[in-house]
């Protein structure tokens, strides 16, 4: 296990967060409840602390935030601008795949490194374990790395 891995537990306390957060959805179009939590890099400036959101709708249906969104705007709230993110986990209510979308991809990746374990709900239900260069290689940079 690399010395960066979660552990077990710390990925469970991850999806249960995520999963309180999905319960306080509000999801009147889709009705599909989701939650994301992050986990913040302990260090100098951060606890080490689980921020979660959920996804927020609206009638202008393009107006929906995402919970992921919803937990980096929060989180940064809470923390402040130089937000470390350690891993991402996504849940949802409705027993389906759900991978982070493309937008919210590009949203985690603003306060993340490429291997930043984010953590899914596949369609059989397990958890995956991915990392965030996977779902985005080709993310958009304002300067080339
Ligand atoms: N949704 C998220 O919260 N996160 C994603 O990464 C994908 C989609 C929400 C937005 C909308 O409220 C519902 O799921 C259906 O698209």
């Amino acid at each position: 296990m690399p010395a960066n891995a979660l552990s077990p537990t710390e990925i469970a306390t991850l999806h249960q967060r995520a999963t309180e957060a999905a319960q306080n959805s509000y999801s009147p179009y889709s009705h599909f409840r989701v939650g994301a939590a992050i986990l913040l890099h302990a260090d100098e400036r951060q606890t080490g602390a689980i921020v979660a959101g959920t996804n927020v709708e609206n009638a202008s249906y393009r107006l929906t935030s995402c919970a992921e969104q919803a937990a980096i705007a929060a989180a940064v709230t809470l923390y402040g601008p130089a937000l470390h993110i350690r891993a991402v986990a996504v849940v949802n209510l409705n027993g389906a795949a759900c991978m982070p979308c493309g937008a919210c991809r590009q949203t985690i990746l603003e306060f993340a490194a490429p291997d930043t374990p984010i953590f899914y709900p596949s369609a059989d239900g397990e958890t995956v374990s991915t990392t965030l260069a996977d779902l985005l290689p080709a993310a958009f940079r304002l300067t080339p790395e």
